[in-house]
């Protein structure tokens, strides 16, 4: 596989190649991610469920970030390397830069935050200062709380147009990746065709540019499988051979399926 960059995932929206993305969180599944040429690995705040066996992901910390960053990065040379800022570690763009550049020195190559168009101030700041930016929209699970549970989002048409709205503001603000929780595939449609910069999707639909799945669910050893996911080492013998079999699967338009999608 080519060294994966910024630019590279830009040529594959613009080709209509799509791109698989996994999360990982230690040297290990970071190097059979590499030999199973997953393009994009995200050390996502998700350590905090399915590693830290916590019922949310608000009480990861930038150190258990940094530090899992760190490891991720000994394991991989070849995918581009993307970390979660956690909860409240963005609540400024002071807070923001300070973290980010953090997470960049442990190995990070682009930052990921949740949240729409209020950030766009934040993101300019971090763009403008060379750290590249994914947005992460729709489902915003470090806002939980306030969404009242892990739900599906954009299913009324304000709430839908809102997320356009809030997409369009962080590319507009220099945010190089998308990523989109828990829609209907409809909405996930209209994401990736207002958008220019590649849109990554989780219970997102079939039309988005990529796929992200956390780890531990496609290979099928966390608590309670999403119904978005798919346990792909189920179907293949080996976790190399499932990680391989998940890149293929996405890049071939075969996963998600209708079942493993928002109407
Ligand atoms: O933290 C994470 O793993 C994520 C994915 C759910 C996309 O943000």
């Amino acid at each position: 596989m080519q060294k994966i960059t910024v630019p590279v995932l830009h040529q594959k929206r613009h080709d209509g190649e799509k791109f698989a993305v996994l999360t990982a969180y230690d040297f290990t599944f970071s190097r059979l991610c590499e030999q199973a040429e997953i393009e994009v690995v995200l050390v996502g705040d998700s350590l905090g469920n399915v590693i830290q066996g916590r019922d949310s992901t608000l009480p990861v910390t930038v150190a258990e970030m940094v530090y899992h960053t760190a490891a991720v990065k000994r394991g991989n040379d070849k995918a581009l390397l993307v970390s979660d800022l956690p909860f409240m570690s963005y609540a400024s763009v002071d807070d923001a830069l300070f973290n980010a550049a953090a997470l960049m020195q442990a190995g990070a190559q682009m930052v990921k935050l949740e949240g729409g168009a209020w950030l766009a101030d934040t993101v300019h700041a971090l763009t403008e200062r060379g750290i590249p930016v994914c947005g992460h929209i729709g489902l915003t699970p470090q806002s939980v709380h306030k969404l009242g549970g892990y739900k599906v989002q954009g299913r009324d048409d304000d709430g839908a147009a809102t997320m356009v709205a809030d997409a369009l503001a962080l590319q507009q603000a220099g945010a190089d990746l998308m990523l989109v929780e828990c829609i209907p595939s409809a909405l996930g449609k209209q994401l990736r065709d207002a958008l220019a910069v590649p849109l990554i999707g989780i219970g997102a639909g079939p039309d988005t540019d990529a796929q992200v799945l956390v780890l531990h669910d496609m290979l099928g050893i966390s608590q309670r499988l999403p119904s978005f996911s798919r346990n792909f080492l189920d179907q293949h013998g080996s976790i190399l051979e499932a990680l391989r079999g998940y890149g293929e699967a996405v890049r071939s338009g075969q996963f998600p399926s209708a079942a493993e999608s928002f109407a």
